[in-house]
């Protein structure tokens, strides 16, 4: 299986979570770990699962994510597993949006399959660090995501 985790970040706490994302999946899949900005005309070719990772900036995912997302030929995600997370910070998510969700809604629109629902990462202060537990919530959602993604009717 050939995972690909695509994320941004600005001060770290997102990369901190795609890296642990991508570790767990590494123990399974080739993975590869990219940042947004690194990944223009992004091939999917191959590409068994897709997992996206983005702060929440404004209730949604930064413009370089969603750009990502735009610039992808039409059809690309059709039947694709993926998965999305954010890092956001703390408090109810009517208040606090989740870009996690946004990113979940745009796949599924353009055809990609959740392999789980979105997660969202919190973040005490915008500039970080991560909540306790946080890391290790990230390991466990990816654990679920290998758990689905290599399971019958996804990989
Ligand atoms: C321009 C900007 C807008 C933000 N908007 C939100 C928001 O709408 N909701 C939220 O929960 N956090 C918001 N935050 C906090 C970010 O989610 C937080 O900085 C991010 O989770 C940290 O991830 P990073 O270290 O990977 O950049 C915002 C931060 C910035 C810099």
């Amino acid at each position: 299986m050939n995972a690909l985790v695509v994320y941004d970040s600005v001060y770290g706490n997102t990369e901190q979570v795609a890296r642990a994302v991508s570790d767990v999946l590494a123990t399974r899949a080739n993975t590869r770990l990219v940042r947004v900005t690194e990944a223009a005309g992004l091939d999917l070719a191959g590409i068994d699962l897709l997992v996206l990772g983005s702060p929440t900036h404004g209730w949604r995912p930064t413009p370089a994510m969603r750009e990502l997302l735009d610039r992808l030929p039409e059809g690309s995600l059709r039947n694709l597993p993926a998965a999305a997370f954010d890092t956001r910070l703390r408090g109810i998510r009517v208040l606090t949006g989740s870009a996690a969700r946004s990113l979940a809604k745009t796949v599924e629109r353009m055809g990609a399959r959740l392999a789980l629902p979105p997660e969202s990462f919190l973040v005490v202060r915008s500039q970080g660090p991560l909540a306790e537990g946080e890391l290790t919530r990230a390991t466990e959602w990816a654990r679920a995501l290998l758990e689905r993604a290599a399971g019958p009717g996804l990989a």
